[in-house]
């Protein structure tokens, strides 16, 4: 998705507006049109050509009164636009599609397992997978990130799973089939064959691997999953599926988005990665501005449970409301100067991994492997130098990058650092 500074006056025709159209992420540009809604429409209906509709949520608080009231607006009828009126029958099973007491029940004992303080052990090895993705940097040929940090979740997941080294590449393109399905360079026959067929392989995978166990290891994510009780009962053969495709989701198809997307900021501004170089104590607060620039999930979705009244407007029972959080993260209510890509902005209250009770799980995780990531660069890059054009992901909910080739300019030694590792 391409990231722009909207220039006033804004001719915004509102009608004319749709955010469900993957073109748009593809080769469009939704930061001129998030902004007219800002500021005109924050809450505001889109009807799509065969009737159904849905509201969209724009502005920081309403995304964020949103996301955390369950018992105003539902989780349980699904949260992704591309099956908007259909009831997803992961519903009640899987932690995303459940609304509070059962979500709790099932996401806590998760919670210590991805828990910041028991996935610090698994450092030392998340930093050689770093290694290993940096060393192609080391002759300064054109290096496409985009491509190589797709791979990059699958071998931290992968381990913590305990899937086979030899399935990670098939994984990783499932996953974006299931989440790009219109995008041709990841399509196998039509957009809906595409999207059956990853889930299809998906679930057929994890439900193979749960049978393969027989519930004696306790080595890995899908061992505990087969043992944790939710509620006094341990999970059902379905429930346990649902959860790794959830949990290998949603680390597969936004971590790489956030890298890409955030050194492309490192391009576009350099300024801010020479900041950066000069204070490496910068980094974690970099790693948070990249999560709020690129806000890799593009928005999720929520019914209403009665009806409402939100920023003045009537919402009936039953209606759609997604919520745009690359908007919200760029709301100029809530984040000074929002277009400004600032690698020491504080506070930095950015809604990219959510808000509210299904706030992303997988934060810990993702925050530690992007720190040791970026602090790797900060340790062997001089400066990045974009190398060809940067190509769009072609889907509503994840905000990406499939391609952005790069060249780096190494630090004195870096070379031999990355050739050693
Ligand atoms: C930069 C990386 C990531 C981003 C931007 C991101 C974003 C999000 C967001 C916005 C939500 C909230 C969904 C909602 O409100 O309905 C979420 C939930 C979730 N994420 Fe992430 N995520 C990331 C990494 C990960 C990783 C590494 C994992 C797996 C280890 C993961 C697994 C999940 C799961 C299972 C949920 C559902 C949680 C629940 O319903 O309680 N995510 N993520």
């Amino acid at each position: 998705m391409k990231i722009s500074v909207p220039r006033e006056p804004l001719e915004v025709d509102l009608d004319a507006i749709d955010l469900f159209d993957p073109e748009l992420y593809a080769s469009g540009d939704p930061h001129p049109l998030w902004k007219a809604l800002r500021q005109r429409a924050p809450i505001h209906r889109q009807t799509l050509r065969d009737g159904r509709f849905f509201w969209s949520v724009t502005k920081y608080d309403d995304a964020n009164d949103v996301l955390r009231d369950h018992t105003r607006f539902t989780s349980q009828r699904g949260t992704l636009l591309c099956i908007l009126g259909q009831d997803d029958p992961a519903s009640g099973k899987m932690m995303a599609a459940t609304d509070p007491p059962r979500h709790g029940a099932m996401r806590e004992p998760l919670m210590k397992m991805l828990s910041h303080r028991s996935l610090n052990e698994r450092k030392p090895q998340i930093r050689r997978i770093v290694h290993r993705l940096l060393a192609p940097l080391a002759d300064g040929a054109t290096w496409d990130i985009a491509e190589a940090g797709a791979n990059f979740p699958m071998a931290f997941t992968g381990t913590l799973m305990g899937l086979p080294e030899a399935d990670w590449p098939r994984l990783t393109r499932l996953t974006t089939m299931a989440i790009a399905p219109d995008d041709s360079e990841f399509q196998e026959g039509s957009s809906r064959a595409t999207l059956a067929a990853s889930h299809h392989e998906l679930f057929e995978y994890f439900s193979d691997e749960v049978h393969r166990r027989d519930g004696s290891r306790d080595r890995d994510l899908i061992d505990f999953l087969i043992r944790m009780e939710a509620g006094g009962e341990r999970l059902r053969h379905d429930e346990i599926v649902y959860n790794c495709y959830s949990l290998l989701l949603g680390a597969n198809v936004t971590t790489p988005h956030a890298i890409a997307t955030t050194v492309q900021a490192f391009i576009e501004h350099p300024g801010e990665y020479r900041r950066l170089l000069e204070r490496p104590a910068l980094v974690p607060s970099a790693v948070e501005e990249g999560l709020r620039w690129a806000s890799p999930a593009n928005h999720f979705m929520r019914y209403a449970v009665r009806d409402l009244t939100l920023r003045g407007v009537s919402i009936q029972r039953g209606d759609a409301l997604a919520v745009w959080l690359g908007s919200a993260n760029r709301d100029e209510d809530a984040f000074p100067d929002p277009y400004r890509f600032d690698v020491g902005r504080t506070p930095n209250r950015h809604i990219a991994f959510g808000f509210g009770p299904h706030y992303c799980i997988g934060a810990p995780l993702a925050r530690i492997a992007l720190n040791l990531l970026f602090e790797e660069i900060v340790r062997v890059v001089e400066a990045f130098e974009g190398r060809g054009p940067a190509v769009h992901l072609k889907s509503n909910f994840v905000a990406g990058l499939k391609h952005l080739p790069v060249a780096a300019r190494l630090r004195a030694g870096a070379a031999e650092l990355l050739e050693s590792a």
